[in-house]
C-alpha cells in the first residue's frame, strides 16, 4: 500500500465555545461540549505527533481558540517543534496581556474576523453586542506588537454592499492582507442559506470592488477573494482534496478530513485518544475513503480537471445531491447541478431571520 505524503497544515479546533454566534459558523451543528475538550497534555502530544509526521503548520481555531487558557502554552509547545503558528479568531477576548503571552510565546500569524466594516451590522451578524470596539483594539494591538496581520470578512447578501468599506478598514489598520470569503453553504451556512445568499449583482459588485482595491492596495496589502459556490463554473479543490493536505481535530478529539465531516452520515471518526496520528491519516478507512481519485463516479472519473478539484466538496455533495461520493453539484456537468439552480431561483427578495450559532445549547 503506497503511503499518502503528509498532510501541511493542521487546524486544530480547541474549542467550540465562542461568544459570538454567526450564523454561518464553520462549526458543526451539533458542537462539543466544554466537559470533552482535549486536555493540555493531549494536545501537546497531537503536536508532537504532527511535527513528527511532516505537517508544517498549525492553526489554532474553535470557536473561539482565546477561551483556552493554555493557548500560549500549547503555542509555544508548537513553536519549539519548528510548526509555523497561526491563530484564527475573532479578537473579542484579546488584551495587550493575552496578546503580549502569545507573542512571547513565539505566535506567527494572527487572522482576525470581522462580521462587517459596520460597528451595528457587524454586531447584529454575530450576535455580540459591543464586539467590534474589541476586534478594533485588538487590531491595532497586533500591528502595535509587529505581529503580522490577516483580516477576514464573510461576505453574504447582508453585507456585500460594504465590501469597499471592509477593505479600506484592513488598509486603515494596517492589515498585511485580506480576505474577502463568501459565505460557505454546508452547516450553519446551509441552514441559513436563504438569509445569506447574495444574487449576482452583488457579487459582481464584490468583485469589482476586489479589483480596484488591488490596484489601489499594489503590494501593500494582499487581498484573497472567494466566490461564493453557487456562482462557480467549476467545484473547489475542498481542503485541496480529501485527505491530502489537511486534518482538522476537533475539541473532543476526532480527526476529520475537514470541519463539515461529522455532517456525513454512517462514517467513523477516529480519535487522538485513541489512535496515533500517522495510523490515522495513512490508514483509517476515513482519510482513505474519498482520498485520490478512484472513488469518483462519472463525470469526474473522466473529467480532466478531476486531479485539479479533486471532485469538490464531500460535505456539498451530501448537503445537495444527497450523497457525498456524488459529483459536487457546484460542476456544470453534475447530474444533480439543477439543485443549485433551483437554490438560486427559490431565493427569497427578503432575506429570513439568522438562526444564529448558540453555544449554550452544547453546555
Ligand atoms: Fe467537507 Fe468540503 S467541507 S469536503
Amino acid at each position: 500500500m503506497t503511503k499518502a505524503p503528509p498532510p501541511m497544515s493542521l487546524l486544530a479546533e480547541l474549542t467550540h465555545r465562542c461568544p459570538l454566534q454567526c450564523p454561518y459558523c464553520s462549526n458543526p451543528l451539533r458542537l462539543d461540549p466544554r466537559a470533552g475538550e482535549l486536555d493540555t497534555a493531549t494536545w501537546k502530544r497531537v503536536l508532537d505527533e504532527a511535527a513528527a509526521m511532516g505537517v508544517l503548520q498549525v492553526h489554532f481555531s474553535g470557536g473561539e481558540p482565546m477561551a483556552r487558557p493554555d493557548l500560549a502554552d500549547l503555542v509555544a509547545h508548537a513553536v519549539s517543534l519548528g510548526l509555523y503558528t497561526n491563530l484564527i479568531t475573532s479578537g473579542v477576548l484579546l488584551n495587550r496581556e493575552t496578546l503580549g503571552a502569545l507573542s512571547e510565546a513565539g505566535l506567527d500569524h494572527i487572522q482576525l474576523s470581522f462580521q462587517d466594516a459596520d460597528a451595528s451590522e457587524g454586531e447584529r451578524i454575530g450576535g455580540m453586542a459591543g464586539a467590534q470596539a474589541k476586534k478594533l483594539e485588538a487590531a491595532r494591538l497586533i500591528v502595535e506588537e509587529g505581529l503580522p496581520l490577516t483580516l477576514n470578512f464573510v461576505i453574504h447578501r447582508q453585507n456585500a454592499e460594504r465590501v469597499p468599506a471592509m477593505l479600506d478598514l484592513a488598509g486603515q489598520l494596517g492589515a498585511r492582507r485580506v480576505e474577502i470569503a463568501h459565505t460557505q453553504y454546508y452547516g450553519w451556512g446551509l441552514l441559513n442559506r436563504d438569509a445569506l445568499l447574495p444574487d449576482r449583482a452583488q457579487l459582481e459588485a464584490t468583485e469589482a470592488a476586489v479589483a480596484a482595491a488591488r490596484a489601489h492596495f499594489g503590494t501593500r496589502m494582499a487581498i484573497d477573494f472567494v466566490t461564493p459556490d453557487y456562482y462557480a463554473e467549476r467545484p473547489k479543490p475542498c481542503m485541496g482534496g480529501w485527505g491530502q493536505r489537511f486534518l482538522n481535530i476537533s475539541p473532543s478529539g476526532k480527526v476529520l478530513p475537514c470541519h463539515a465531516a461529522e455532517s456525513i452520515p454512517g462514517l467513523t471518526f477516529p480519535s487522538v485518544k485513541e489512535e496515533a496520528l500517522e495510523s490515522i491519516w495513512q490508514d483509517s478507512p476515513l482519510f482513505r475513503l474519498y482520498r485520490g481519485t478512484d472513488w469518483m463516479p462519472e463525470p469526474c472519473q473522466s473529467c480532466a480537471f478531476k486531479e485539479d478539484d479533486w471532485g469538490g466538496c464531500r460535505c456539498q455533495a451530501l448537503a445537495l445531491a444527497g450523497q457525498a461520493d456524488a459529483t459536487d453539484p457546484v460542476c456544470h456537468r453534475a447530474p444533480a447541478h439543477d439543485r443549485i439552480i433551483q437554490a438560486l431561483a427559490k431565493r427569497p427578495a427578503t432575506p429570513p431571520a439568522f438562526r444564529y450559532r448558540r453555544y449554550h445549547n452544547a453546555e
